[in-house]
C-alpha cells in the first residue's frame, strides 16, 4: 500500500487512500499530520475501525479529551438518535434535539478554556439521504476579509458559552449543576494564529456569544454574519458518508456542521476529541 493524498476541490480538506488506521508505522504517521496539518481535514474512506482502533489511531495526535459529562466519562462518544431500545428518537425527543444543535456551525468544545485540538468521526450507521456533515475553512475566511475588518477585529475578544449555544436544544437539561458550573462562560480571541502552520483564522461559531466590551446583540450579529460569511464556497467541503469512513478535522481553524436527515431513519457516528493543547487535566482522560 502507499500513502495517497487528493486534495479536495476547495481551499480545505484531502482524501486519504492507501492506508490502513489499524497499522500506522511512524513514517505514515508523520505524513498523515503533516497533511492533516496543510488541509486542516482529511477524509479516510472505509476504515470500519473497532472503538478501540479509532480510539489508538485518535492516541496519537494526544490526549483524549472528555465530554461535557465530566462525571460520567465516555471516551467514544456516540452521536446517534438510536435510543437503547433499539428505536430512533422521535424528533421531540431530547436526543434527537441535542443533535439538532450540531447542524449549526461550530468548533468543538470551544466553550471550554481551550477547546478541542482534533475531532475523528466515524460513519457506522447512516440514512440513504442527507446526514452529511460539512466543513469551513476559516483560515480562507479570514484571508478575504477586508483590511478595514481584520483591522477592526484584531485583539477582539469573543465569549464563548455552553448553555449560550446548547440552552435552545435542551442543553441544560442534560447536564448536572456541578457539570455546568466547569463550563463557565470562557473568552477566545477572535484571530487566532494556528500553533503549526502560523497561519491566522476566524475563531467564531455557535458557541461564540457576543465580544468582549461591546454591546451584545450588535456583536451577536457580527459574529453570526462572520460564521454565515465565512462559509461559504470554496471554503466548504461536504461529505457524505459511508460506514467505514473516518474523517479528522482541526478544531483550532475550521468550523463543522451536520445535516439533517429523514426523521425515522436512525444515524450513529462515532467521535473521538483530542484535547488542545494546555488544556486542564481535569478534562484529559488521560496523558499522552
Ligand atoms: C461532531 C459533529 C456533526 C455530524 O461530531 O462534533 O458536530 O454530522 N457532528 O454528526
Ligand atoms: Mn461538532
Amino acid at each position: 500500500m502507499s500513502l495517497e493524498i487528493t486534495p479536495c476541490d476547495a481551499t480545505l480538506g484531502a482524501v486519504v487512500r492507501g492506508v490502513s488506521l489499524k497499522r500506522l508505522d511512524d513514517s505514515t504517521f508523520a505524513a498523515i499530520e503533516s497533511a492533516w496539518n496543510e488541509y486542516a481535514i482529511l477524509i479516510f474512506p472505509k476504515q470500519c475501525l473497532s472503538h478501540e482502533e479509532h480510539r489508538a489511531f485518535t492516541r496519537r495526535f494526544g490526549s483524549l479529551e472528555l465530554s461535557i459529562r465530566r462525571n460520567r466519562p465516555k471516551t467514544t462518544g456516540q452521536l446517534s438518535n438510536v435510543q437503547p431500545d433499539g428505536t430512533v428518537a422521535p424528533p421531540e425527543s431530547l436526543q434527537a434535539q441535542m443533535l439538532l444543535g450540531n447542524t449549526f456551525w461550530h468548533s468543538d468544545s470551544s466553550y471550554k478554556r481551550i477547546g478541542a485540538k482534533a475531532s475523528i468521526l466515524a460513519a457506522h450507521i447512516v440514512p440513504n439521504q442527507g446526514g452529511e456533515t460539512e466543513w469551513a475553512d476559516m483560515r480562507a475566511a479570514y484571508d478575504v476579509l477586508d483590511n478595514s475588518m481584520k483591522a477592526y477585529l484584531d485583539g477582539k475578544i469573543a465569549v464563548h458559552s455552553y448553555e449560550f449555544s446548547h440552552a435552545p436544544f435542551g442543553g441544560m437539561k442534560v447536564i448536572s449543576a456541578d457539570e455546568l458550573s466547569h463550563l463557565k462562560p470562557v473568552e477566545h480571541p477572535i484571530i487566532r494564529t494556528h500553533p503549526v502552520t502560523g497561519r491566522k483564522n476566524l475563531f467564531v461559531g455557535r458557541h461564540a456569544s457576543h465580544i468582549m466590551g461591546e454591546d451584545l446583540e450588535e456583536s451577536r450579529k457580527l459574529l453570526a454574519d462572520l460564521t454565515t460569511e465565512g462559509a461559504q464556497p470554496p471554503r466548504l467541503y461536504k461529505h457524505q458518508w459511508t460506514p467505514g469512513d473516518l474523517v479528522m478535522w482541526d478544531n483550532r481553524c475550521v468550523l463543522h456542521r451536520g445535516h439533517q436527515w429523514p426523521d425515522d431513519q436512525p444515524r450513529t457516528m462515532v467521535r473521538t476529541t483530542v484535547a488542545g493543547d494546555g488544556m486542564d487535566a481535569e478534562w484529559l482522560l488521560e496523558t499522552a
